[in-house]
This record gives C-alpha cells, structure tokens and sequence, in this order.
C-alpha cells in the first residue's frame, strides 16, 4: 500500500498542509506559520503524519473512508516513504484559491466558500516553507504551482518563482494555467521550466461549455507569446485538452493538432477524464483509435486512472542489459541492435503497457513482445525520443521511443518472461532480449 502523501508535500494558500491535492485534502495534517523558527519536522514529526505513514507502511489504509475514493492512493504499490529519506519528490504550492472561470466539475467554488482565508498565498508564507525545508536538509526534486484554484490569480507569481530559485537553484518550475491571461504582463521576462495550459478545446463554442467564463482565443494568444527561452532557460509548453463530449469530434482533434503545430508548442497532451461531461467517444481504453495526426500529440488518463497502477521488477541475473539507461559511452561505434525497455507497468486495473527505446544500424521495422512464450502484441513504434538521440546521435533518430500497451482482466500471475523479437526489412531478426519479471 502506498500514496502520494509519501513522497509529495502540498501547501494551500492559506498555508494548511492536506493530506495531498485529492479526497484526502478534507484533512488537515499540518500548517506553515511565517515565524522565524517554524519548522517542516513539526508537521513530518506530528502524529497525523504518523498516523499516515505507519499504516500505510504496516499496508493498512490510514483514513478508510477517504482514501477508497483518493485519486492518489495506491493500493497495489509496495510502501516506500522519501519523506523520511529526506526526499520530496513534489512540492505542490497553491498560490492562489481564486478563479475567475466556473468550470463545472472543479471543486475551487465549493472549497473557496468553506475554507479559511487567505485565499491568494502570501510569499512570505512560501518563504516559510522553502526556508525550513532547506535548513533541515530536505532535497526538493521539483516545484507544481497548481493546486485548487488558479495560480496566475496571484499577481505576484513572479516572486513565487524566484523564491523557488533562490532556495532550490536545481528544482525544476511547473505552472498549471487555465491560461486567460495577458502572459506578457503577468510572467514576461520570468522563466518558468514546465508551463502546462489547460485549454479543452480549439473553438469558443464547445471550450467554453467547460471552461465557463474564459475565452479560448486569449488562452491561445497566451500560449503563443510564450518563448522558447527566458535568460537562455528553455520553457516547455503543454497544451492540456481534456477530452470531454463537447469537444471530441474528430474535426476538432484533429484542428487542434495542427493549431499545436502552428503555435510550436512541445506537446499537446489529450487527457481522458472520468468527470461529469467525459468523452464517451474516447477513453483510456480505446485510446488506440484516437485519431493523432501531428508529431507530439500525448494521451493521458487523470490520476484516477492510475489507482491501480504498480510497475513490475525485473528478477536479477536475467540476461537484458541494464534497465532504463542510457547505458554505454557517447560516441562508441554503432551496434546492430540496442534495445532498452525503460518501464513495465499496470497502468490501471487493466490496461498494462510496456515502454523503451531501440537503436539499430539498420531501420527497425517491427518489435514484437512475447510473454511465456506466447505473443503479447506488437509495439507502437517511432515515438520521440530526444534523449536517447542527445546521447547517441550517430544513429540520426529521433524517435526511436516504442510503446506497447494491452488489456487484461488482471495481472499474470508469477513471474514473467518478456521477450522482445527486434526485425528490420524482410523480417531479419536484429535482436532478441529477454527478462523475467517478478
Ligand atoms: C483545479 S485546476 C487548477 C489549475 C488551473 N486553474 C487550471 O484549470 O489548469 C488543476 C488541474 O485540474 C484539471 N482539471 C480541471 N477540470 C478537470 C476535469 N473535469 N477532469 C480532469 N482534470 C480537470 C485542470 O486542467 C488542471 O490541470
Ligand atoms: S480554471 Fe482551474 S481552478 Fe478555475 S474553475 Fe477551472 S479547473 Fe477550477
């Protein structure tokens, strides 16, 4: 049993600490002060934090009622707890409760008429936090401004940002955005790494029936002033289009695409919910047949999707070279077939998937993937890959990322053999892996 809670610490406007952005945020288990020697080991060392953390660690669920609905609970992982090595993998910042749009399924209008002010985040408080974290050597892999409300309804965003900076130099930025805004006015000139604008739909006609009170050709314009590079710090964009039944057509999916292209941004990202208004036309599980048709299109489901998510351990002493790594020096010659598999995972209840990359001297026409001898599918192949092109760029491909991902009713029992059978043209075998999973 294990939750986010363990590895991600959320922070409210009004400086309460829940027990994460999800169902769990009905409890409290802690609250920053501005005081001078306010410190995070009064929350990580208090007993609802030790409540949490010992029953998830002894595999009990610490608030029944709350967690069997919790977005981030997670009942099939095995516990592990970054807090107490000093890890936070996520700090989740909520600068600002406020929100000028309505959209229907998002709880910011219910929580802004029952939870304590303030409702914008004052960077006082956010300095607090940082400030505490760092004195007692915690490690902050990254920063989210996001929470329940809308973070550039916080006007002094900027000094969000550099506070961030100036605490934790090497953690990367995200904004969450619903993106009606003037960017140039409110973040020009500030870099931000990951800016991720949720924008469902291309026309004002079917955005709007969600995003209620906003105006999608100002979300647009906001995205396409955003620049590449701040004081040469690459910003990443990604267009988040939920897929609701108002803006599922294939007309628009696909326009949207080409609007993605046309603005440059890095991704745009469909994201399946399971709210109120969800696409019936696609879901997670028929996302095979989503119509893509531009070159960095992604598709998610929401963490909810993911509750019954775990990723399986390769058995030591099978014979596939070293997981997830790109694993031998820049620039060596070129071999007839790399093959790396970065991931298998239970994405859902029961959806699995398995996720790499492969190099060959020669083009790579197919991979398939066995199981215990019998054939799992073939993988989805050309994915882009520009990391596996930085450290190898001999073999001049950039997209060299495969994906499979299958259906079962429920995970196979005792360990697993994958194999994956890599053939060029007219079917040559280029490669053969194999590993056992536990
Ligand atoms: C509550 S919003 C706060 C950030 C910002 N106001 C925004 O809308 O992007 C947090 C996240 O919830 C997402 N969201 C809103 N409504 C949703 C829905 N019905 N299903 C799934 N995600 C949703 C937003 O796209 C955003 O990524
Ligand atoms: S823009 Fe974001 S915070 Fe505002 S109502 Fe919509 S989902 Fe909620």
């Amino acid at each position: 049993v294990n939750c986010d809670i363990t590895r991600k610490l959320y922070i409210r406007a009004n400086g309460d600490i829940p027990c994460y952005d999800d169902a769990g945020d009905r409890t409290i288990l802690g609250q920053v002060s501005t005081a001078e020697d306010w410190s995070i080991q009064s929350v990580f060392g208090n007993a609802s934090y030790g409540h949490v953390r010992g029953c998830l660690s002894q595999g009990r669920t610490p608030w029944p009622d709350l967690c069997k609905t919790c977005a981030v609970f997670r009942p099939n992982e095995n516990f592990s707890d970054s807090v107490a090595s000093r890890i936070i993998k996520q700090l989740l910042i909520e600068p600002s409760l406020a929100c000028s749009l309505r959209c229907p399924a998002c709880s910011q209008f219910d929580q802004i008429r029952h939870r304590p002010k303030p409702f914008r985040m004052p960077p006082e408080l956010f300095r607090a936090a940082l400030r505490s974290l760092r004195r007692e050597r915690y490690d902050v892999r990254e920063i989210e401004y996001c929470g329940q409300g809308e973070p550039l309804n916080q006007p002094r965003l900027r000094e969000f940002v550099a506070l961030g900076r100036e605490y934790f130099p090497s953690a990367p930025q995200r904004l969450v955005t619903n993106g009606n805004f003037d960017y140039e006015r409110l973040l020009g000139g500030t870099a931000i790494d990951e800016i991720y604008v949720s924008c469902d739909g291309l026309y004002q006609h079917s955005y709007a029936q969600y995003r209620v009170g906003g105006d999608v050709n100002r979300v647009l314009q906001f995205m396409a002033d955003i620049p590449k590079e701040v004081d040469g710090r690459r910003q990443k964009v990604v267009w988040k289009y939920i897929v609701f039944e108002f803006n599922d057509s294939d007309a628009e999916l696909c326009a949207a695409q080409e609007k993605a292209v046309d603005l440059g941004v890095d991704c745009l990202l469909f994201v399946f919910t399971q709210t109120k208004y969800k696409s019936t036309r696609y879901t997670l599980a028929n996302a095979a047949d989503f119509p893509v048709r531009a070159p960095n299109v992604a598709m998610n489901g929401t963490p909810l999707h993911y509750r019954y998510s775990k990723s399986f351990s390769p058995l030591n002493g099978t014979r596939w070279p070293a997981l997830a790594k790109l694993h031998w020096p820049r620039g060596s010659a070129l071999r007839d077939c790399v093959f790396v598999l970065d991931d298998f995972s239970q994405l859902t209840q029961t959806e699995f998937t398995l996720r790499g990359w492969a190099l060959a001297k020669e083009p790579i026409a197919q991979i398939q993937f066995r199981r215990n001898g019998h054939c799992l599918g073939i993988a989805r192949l050309g994915l882009p890959r520009p990391d596996v092109q930085a450290a190898h760029p001999a073999y001049g491909d950039p997209a060299s990322g495969y994906e499979l991902k299958w259906s079962e009713q429920e995970a196979a029992a005792g360990p697993q053999t994958i194999e994956a059978i890599v053939t060029g043209a007219g079917e040559k075998v280029l490669g053969r892996f194999e590993k056992v999973f536990s």
